[in-house]
């Protein structure tokens, strides 16, 4: 017997709901050379701190490596949760013990963890049209019954959250959770209002339900007053935060950590042992050194001042390129990584994609962010990765592109 035929036996339903995802076919075509590609998601590398690193890791070696180099704790190194709950109750208000942290291996894990914890094949949870696109994999695989609803400049719309809720209780069901990135969202670049975060959370109390606050983004604000975390405003532990190291230092470290009532907090432990018992000690002893020699706040200084530059560069280049009175619109990103651009009802972004990498030129289609597929004219535009002169170019060629699909 071949494998192939005895497989269909052997996979779980699981296994089978998975699809690749069609995005990172997508991806490999704006991966030619010459393109200027708007489509990833990458923190720029030459602000990695490789050499404050190369000091971290010797001192490590030199003077821990029997704890560095062996199996730790489930929950993270002790240290690093130490610095974290510090930083978070200091500077976020976060009303937080030190064991309401748990070190995960990058936000993605906590939020395969999380489907693990609270999703059944079929539970509903409501997520935004657009949602990352790695939240919306995590959870289907999970087989969670994605409902989206619709963002616009302050987030979520959470008049239609509530509609959801009041039918979904009527019919006896509880959405399991809500799940937002409400700082400089990816895609959109959008942030929630403080309004919204208000009412989500009491909306989380009438009707007993949970948020997922998604924030890799939060610390690289640009310009504009920071909005509490619904974590930060929460009283009952019913927010559950994501954060990481990925986007304020680098994510080769694949470090991230979730804070969450420590009720709860037993379940997500107990689900992350069997998946790699802990995160890697060593990658967590190097941060913390680089941590606990006081660089990360500058760190981040140095980060957002870059972004800021080159946010202000795609900014400015979409106001000089992009044709006036076309119905083109896009989002002004206080901060993060990524802006997005609505084009006119009639324009297909993915058939446009095509165009722009033969005049080489790439974006992410909205589409992709849509569990529904909706958002066809829509795209996001990643700023931290190219090089200002790329975003001057790049935007002009992809506003020529526009232009002659008008
Ligand atoms: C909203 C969001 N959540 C989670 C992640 C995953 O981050 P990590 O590298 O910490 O796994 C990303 C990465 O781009 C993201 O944009």
């Amino acid at each position: 017997m071949k494998i192939a035929d005895i497989l269909p036996d052997l996979l779980s339903l699981t296994s089978k709901a998975l699809r690749r995802s069609e995005i990172r076919e997508l991806l490999k075509l704006t991966r030619q050379p010459g393109v200027i590609s708007f489509a990833g998601g990458l923190p720029f590398p030459g602000l990695f701190p490789a050499e404050e690193m190369k000091d971290a890791v010797n001192t490590v070696l030199d003077k821990e490596s029997e704890l560095a180099l062996q199996y730790g704790p489930t929950e993270g190194d002790s240290r690093l949760i130490e610095y974290l709950a510090n930083w978070m109750r200091e500077d976020e208000g976060m009303q937080i013990d030190n064991d309401n942290i748990m070190i995960v291996s990058g936000s993605q894990q906590a939020l395969d963890l999380i489907g693990k914890v609270f999703i059944d094949p079929g539970d509903p949870i409501v997520v935004g049209l657009p949602s990352y696109l790695g939240a919306l994999q995590a959870f289907s695989a999970h087989r969670a019954r994605l409902i989206g609803v619709a963002l616009d400049k302050q987030g979520m719309d959470v008049d239609r959250v509530e509609e959801i809720l009041k039918d979904h209780k009527e019919k006896g069901e509880r959405i399991k959770f809500i799940y937002i990135v409400p700082d400089f969202q990816n895609p959109s670049g959008v942030t929630m209002s403080l309004e919204r975060r208000e009412r989500l959370l009491d909306l989380c109390y009438e009707y007993g339900t949970i948020v997922i606050e998604d924030s890799p983004y939060r610390a690289l604000r640009f310009e504009g007053e920071s909005l509490p975390m619904v974590g930060a405003m929460d009283k009952k532990g019913y927010a559950f935060s994501l954060h990481t190291f990925s986007k304020i230092l680098f994510p080769g470290a694949r470090l991230g950590w979730i804070m969450a009532n420590s009720t709860i907090m037993d379940k997500l432990i107990m689900a992350k042992q069997p998946t790699d018992l802990c995160t890697s000690p060593f990658c967590q002893s190097v941060v913390y050194e680089f941590c606990r020699r006081g660089l990360l706040k500058p760190h981040i200084k140095k980060i957002v001042k870059v972004y800021r530059k080159k946010r202000d560069r795609m900014l400015q280049a979409l106001e000089e390129y992009i044709p006036e009175g076309a119905g083109i619109d896009w989002t002004h990103p206080e901060g993060g990584l990524f802006l997005w651009v609505c084009l006119p009802e009639h324009l297909d972004a993915e058939k446009l994609l095509i165009k722009a990498v033969e005049k080489k030129v790439a974006y992410v289609i909205g589409s992709a962010f849509h569990f529904d597929r909706s958002g066809k004219n829509t795209m996001r535009l990643n700023f931290s990765y190219p090089s200002e002169e790329q975003i001057d170019e790049g935007i002009k060629r992809l506003a020529g592109v526009i232009r002659e699909a008008l």
